[in-house]
């Protein structure tokens, strides 16, 4: 098949408006959301329906044409946007929302179904999605699935792998897996779709997503909490984590606070010259949870912040990401380390920082987990090297090269290092079982090629 008869077959499959050639109609497709990684897509195609995914993929392979699925393209890792020639599979058309099952507490949507939009729906019926972060309005429920996304509630409610009670995907040759009853207990064998879930599209296309739906605590309070040092804040984590409405524990090193606030164009709620941290503590509950929180951090220098303005501080933690977009394209990481490491990560980091001129580090991230985001402006030139001790001092300290932002292709090189070579081969096995044509995300995860 040549392209020309791809592209006449995909229209065909979908419809004229939904397949882009031009290329000013592809370009939004193309970059990531970083602005750091680019490529040129064969065309990018916007399927509707699960049977339109199937005769895409089918045409695809036919073709032997590389696909790069993409959600709402927020992905930090440049797995989401194309490398060279592949067929960019847009989801946002998969927007099912189905009715919201009340005695399950779960609900099948679409893989281009916001995550805002699927926390309103839920809203509308009473209750709540868990997995939350700043991209709320753009990401998707198909790329928080393959990605495992995190978010700053995972200390409550676990990542996207704890929602995900069954998916819909199609297979790189065009079959159809579908587990979406939402069965609590089966033990018929492996549960299939787990392999979904953090497997970056190199696996299948998600179409459809059974979730678990949580509580919606409507009484909310929230601290900002000025610590001395990590290691400080740190400490305050089994207190805080014997509070039953505990649902978020932020770190914002002192720079990631003002670059935030700075972009806001507010000053910092809490002005603390001393302070080598700060935590950002979100409870929510059915009742006033203002006490519980007001006992495990009262004493401690910090603001506490109530209904609306419990809003205005989580603002101000959705946009440290933004902010600092703005000012420039970082080396940008996402490592967790086991909590009592954090500070000597920290440390190490620091250390490597210091002799880069003019390079500015802004960190931040989910304290409960020992994940931070690790964040240089102006060190593009020694990417390589930073990001090289970074990774390797977290894999030396016991923790992980990617908390929550996945693989994507920035990683790739570093995944054996971090697995070993015989969990590599298992997982090159189960690649080359589900996509022999390695036509599904190629480069991304896998350094198969
Ligand atoms: P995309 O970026 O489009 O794709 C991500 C990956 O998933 C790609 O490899 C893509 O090929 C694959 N993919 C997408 N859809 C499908 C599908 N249906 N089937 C198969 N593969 C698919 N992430 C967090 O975990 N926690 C955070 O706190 C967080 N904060 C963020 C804040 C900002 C401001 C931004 C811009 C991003 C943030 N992210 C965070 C990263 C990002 O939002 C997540 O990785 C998210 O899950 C990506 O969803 P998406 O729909 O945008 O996927
Ligand atoms: C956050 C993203 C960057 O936590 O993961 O804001
Ligand atoms: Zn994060």
């Amino acid at each position: 098949m040549t392209a020309d008869s791809l592209v006449a077959t995909l229209r065909q499959a979908v419809g004229d408006s939904h397949v882009l050639t031009d290329d000013d109609l592809r370009a939004g497709y193309e970059t990531d959301w970083l602005n750091k990684y680019h490529g040129t897509a064969r065309c990018v195609v916007r399927p509707g329906t699960v049977d339109e995914v199937v005769a895409v993929v089918k045409a695809c392979a036919a073709a032997d044409a590389s696909i790069v699925p993409q959600g709402g393209n927020t992905g930090l890792v440049g797995g989401s946007v194309p490398r060279g020639g592949e067929v960019v599979l847009r989801t946002r058309r998969l927007d099912r929302l189905d009715p919201v099952d009340l005695r399950a507490l779960q609900v099948t949507v679409g893989a281009g179904v916001t995550i805002e939009a699927l926390q309103q729906h839920a809203r509308a019926a009473g209750l709540d999605f868990a997995v939350d972060w700043g991209a709320r309005a753009s990401a998707t429920v198909g790329g928080a699935v393959s990605t495992n996304a995190g978010g700053s509630r995972v200390v409550r409610f676990g990542t996207m792998r704890a929602q995900v009670m069954g998916l819909q995907a199609v297979l790189a040759d065009g079959s159809v897996v579908t587990h979406l009853s939402g069965l609590p207990k089966e033990t018929a064998g492996p549960q299939l779709h787990h392999l979904f879930i953090g497997s970056e599209g190199t696996l299948g296309i998600v179409t459809a997503a059974r979730l678990r739906l949580v509580p919606w605590y409507r009484q909310t309070a929230a601290a900002l909490v000025a610590c001395e040092s990590v290691a400080d804040a740190v400490s305050l984590l089994p207190a805080l984590r014997s509070l039953p409405s505990l649902d978020a524990v932020e770190l914002l090193m002192p720079e990631a606070l003002h670059v935030a606030c700075e972009y806001l164009g507010i000053s910092p709620p809490l002005h603390d010259d001393f302070a080598g941290a700060f935590v950002m503590v979100d409870c929510a509950a059915h009742t006033d949870p203002t006490a519980d929180l007001a006992g495990v951090v009262g004493d401690r220098r910090g603001v506490m912040a109530l209904g609306p303005q419990r809003d205005q501080l989580y603002r101000i933690r959705d946009h440290v990401t933004i902010a600092i977009g703005a000012k420039g394209v970082p080396v940008k990481l996402d490592v967790a380390v086991p909590v009592d490491r954090l500070d000597e990560l920290l440390q190490r980091v620091r250390a490597v920082v210091a002799p880069i001129d003019g390079a500015e580090l802004i960190v931040f991230g989910h304290l409960a987990e020992g994940n931070v985001h690790i964040n240089v402006l102006g060190a593009l030139d020694h990417a390589a090297a930073f990001t090289d001790a970074v990774l390797q001092t977290a894999i030396d300290l016991g923790g992980t090269i990617s908390a929550e932002h996945g693989i994507g292709v920035a990683k790739v090189h570093w995944m054996e290092r971090l697995k070993g070579p015989a969990s590599m081969h298992a997982m090159a096995a189960v690649k080359q079982a589900l996509d022999p044509q390695e036509l599904l995300n190629p480069g991304v995860l896998h350094c198969l090629r």
